[in-house]
């Protein structure tokens, strides 16, 4: 009776794996049973069980990922509408390319670094000196602009310039350094030069924000008296020829240079270990205890946890050999609570057959990273390295 209850549940669960795509027919296997012994049907009985398990915790996890996807992708929408604040988002400047948001929603959102007005006068160039004295009083300034000259982009200076220069009388220049991206929109004073003395005009602050792409767009208003005028250094042509991945730096304020930004650093982590025994069933988290490398000591060997040390690029790796016919075993590897990565192995015929994943992920500093062996049988000796776990920093952000 026991049995036969048993059987009945086996076929149930089949069907509603049956239904999701599986070909493998429980049914019929317990069916041409039917004539051995009870122990022999009992033992098959249970082997489908042990198999369905496996069937069912593979099926929960790729409705979890599904959920994840949702709920991330809700969150995101919901972040969209709500207008979260995309001048603060990201914690630097190098993490340009991470930003969630496309150009097009910045363009959308009124983002000054996309809603500029060029302003392209030769005569604001620090090198030039005019007869005629400007006075930007008289400009009617409305919104945010961008400096140019002749076409190329160049920025305010931010040392004081000598008088009688960009057109004016008393040149104005930023008594501070521009911003980093991640500062966002920033306010900054701005000082005319009269008579020896680099801040005699003490003019109205604007408002400077940095743009991906290496420039800058500047709220200019009407400063507190004539003959003052805004200046664009022409010391800084040689910005708007920085690449992507560089930024225009200059230790003068006078001479600038382009400078690749440091994406690798010193921090070294790696590591590499083994599972010298045997697995079967269900193992929440691995206990690789024969630890061969572990630079930056990230990894535990007591628990099988790694912990990244820092914000940066991971990747890893982890294996299994199996020779159990027939018996599906699945090896995870689980990121800050997610499975994220299977090793997967399932022999017809008898064999055996090693299995190695990797997986590359970005980590931020604390996030916890382990291998579960979710079921089935692997095989492994003190000498044989064949169940592993390894992984390395491949690049660290600030
Ligand atoms: C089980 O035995 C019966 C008769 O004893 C036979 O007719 C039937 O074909 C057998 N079934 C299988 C699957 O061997
Ligand atoms: C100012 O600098 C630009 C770019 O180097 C140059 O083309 C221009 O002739 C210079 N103007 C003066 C007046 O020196
Ligand atoms: C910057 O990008 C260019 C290609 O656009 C590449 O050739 C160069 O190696 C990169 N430099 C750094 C420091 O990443």
């Amino acid at each position: 009776m026991v049995v036969l209850a048993v059987a009945v549940f086996v076929m149930l669960s089949s069907c509603a794996v049956g239904c999701l795509g599986n070909k493998n027919s429980t049914e019929l296997k317990l069916w041409s049973m039917e004539n051995q012994s009870m122990a022999l049907q009992l033992a098959a009985v249970l082997k489908e069980m042990e198999r369905l398990k496996c069937e069912q915790t593979t099926l929960q996890q790729q409705q979890n990922a599904l959920t994840q996807v949702y709920i991330t992708s809700h969150q995101k929408r919901a972040q969209k509408e709500v207008g979260t604040n995309i001048l603060t988002y990201g914690s630097n400047d190098e993490e340009e390319d991470n930003l969630p948001f496309s150009e097009e929603d910045s363009r959308k959102r009124g983002d000054p670094c996309f809603h500029y007005t060029v302003l392209d006068q030769a005569w604001r160039a620090t090198n030039t000196t005019t007869k005629n004295k400007m006075c930007d009083r008289n400009f009617k300034w409305k919104g945010w602009y961008r400096l140019f000259y002749n076409g190329k982009s160049l920025q305010m200076p931010e040392k004081c310039v000598p008088v009688n220069k960009c057109g004016t009388q008393s040149p104005l220049w930023l008594a501070g350094p521009h911003p980093k991206r991640r500062e966002g929109i920033v306010t900054r004073r701005v000082c005319g030069h009269w008579k020896k003395n680099c801040c005699a005009f003490r003019s109205t602050p604007i408002q400077v924000k940095k743009c991906r792409g290496n420039y800058y767009v500047y709220k200019f208003t009407e400063p507190s008296s004539c003959y003052l005028a805004y200046c664009a250094d022409i010391n800084t042509l040689v910005c708007g020829r920085c690449r992507r991945n560089q930024s225009c730096v200059s230790r003068d304020k006078i001479n600038w240079r382009c400078k690749g930004k440091k994406r690798m650093s010193s921090k070294k982590i790696h590591f590499f270990a083994s599972y010298p025994g045997q697995l079967k069933g269900k193992v929440n988290r691995v206990k690789y205890s024969k630890v061969l490398v572990n630079v930056g000591r990230a990894f535990d060997r007591r628990t099988g946890v790694f912990k990244a040390p820092v914000k940066g690029v991971y990747q890893f790796f982890f294996s299994t050999q199996t020779a159990n016919t027939g018996l599906k075993t699945d090896l995870w590897l689980v990121v800050n609570g997610y499975w994220a990565a299977v090793s997967h192995t399932h022999i017809s015929r008898p064999s055996t057959v090693g299995s190695l994943s990797t997986y590359m992920t970005f980590l931020h500093r604390g996030a916890v990273v382990y291998v579960t062996h979710n079921c089935g049988s692997s095989w492994a000796n003190a000498a044989s390295m064949t169940i592993t776990f390894g992984g390395s920093l491949l690049a660290q952000w600030k």
